[in-house]
């Protein structure tokens, strides 16, 4: 019987997720809820080593193989790390889920989207989140909050940054209940002020 909740945050690389996560645990703790937050991919404890492989691994990788690293990261997050914590009624806040693999893998590299939504829904149970923010940033400005320094995805180039974004945007069409966008090109306090109207509402 299911009693936290579990909310995912979502974006292209630079889109300012990393900052608005850290804000959206401090606003629920201030509320009094117990928080979890994690991330996708190296959530769980083996999860770590495929996020370096498919962060830095340097040689060729297959878009079906990079789709099923994805995959056996969240199947060992989920029942080590997301479920356990709903159970015990956290809030559990995940940066990256299986939108990721939709939009990244998906709409960024072209693996069939609906054999996507099936190996996510065998990865996680089909556990979905209560909640999701995406955040929405121009392709251009998401290239420069990246910066120089770049991993394996980052370096990916603006095209397929620019479909990665339109991937998140259709996944927010169809599933407006779900699935909420945010424009995060204004500064940090501004896009938080969406974010808190966005959490208020759903809470
Ligand atoms: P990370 O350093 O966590 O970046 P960010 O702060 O942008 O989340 O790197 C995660 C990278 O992996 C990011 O480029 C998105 C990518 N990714 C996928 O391509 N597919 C997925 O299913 C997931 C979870 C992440």
């Amino acid at each position: 019987m299911k009693k936290g909740l579990f909310i995912t945050v979502e974006g292209a690389d630079g889109c300012g997720k990393t900052t608005q996560l850290n804000l959206i645990a401090q606003y629920l703790r201030d509320m009094g809820a117990d928080v979890l937050l994690t991330r996708e991919p190296g959530g769980a404890q083996l999860g770590l080593e495929l996020r370096e492989i498919l962060l830095h691994y340097d040689g060729f990788v297959s878009s079906k193989c990079e789709s099923f690293l994805f995959f056996a990261d969240r199947a060992q997050h989920v029942d080590t790390v997301i479920k356990p914590a709903i159970q015990q009624g956290k809030i559990v806040v995940c940066d990256r889920y299986t939108d990721s693999t939709v939009a990244y893998q998906g709409y960024g590299k072209g693996v069939d989207i609906s054999q996507i939504q099936y190996l996510n829904n065998l990865a996680t149970d089909s556990l979905l989140p209560d909640l999701t923010i995406v955040f929405d940033v121009d392709s251009e400005i998401a290239q420069q909050r990246v910066g120089a320094q770049k991993d394996r995805l980052e370096s990916e180039g603006i095209d397929f940054h620019a479909r990665v974004r339109n991937g998140y945007l259709q996944i927010a069409k169809s599933e407006p209940l779900r699935v909420k966008v945010v424009d995060a090109n204004p500064p940090v306090d501004v896009v938080f002020e969406s974010v808190k109207s966005i959490i208020d509402d759903f809470i």
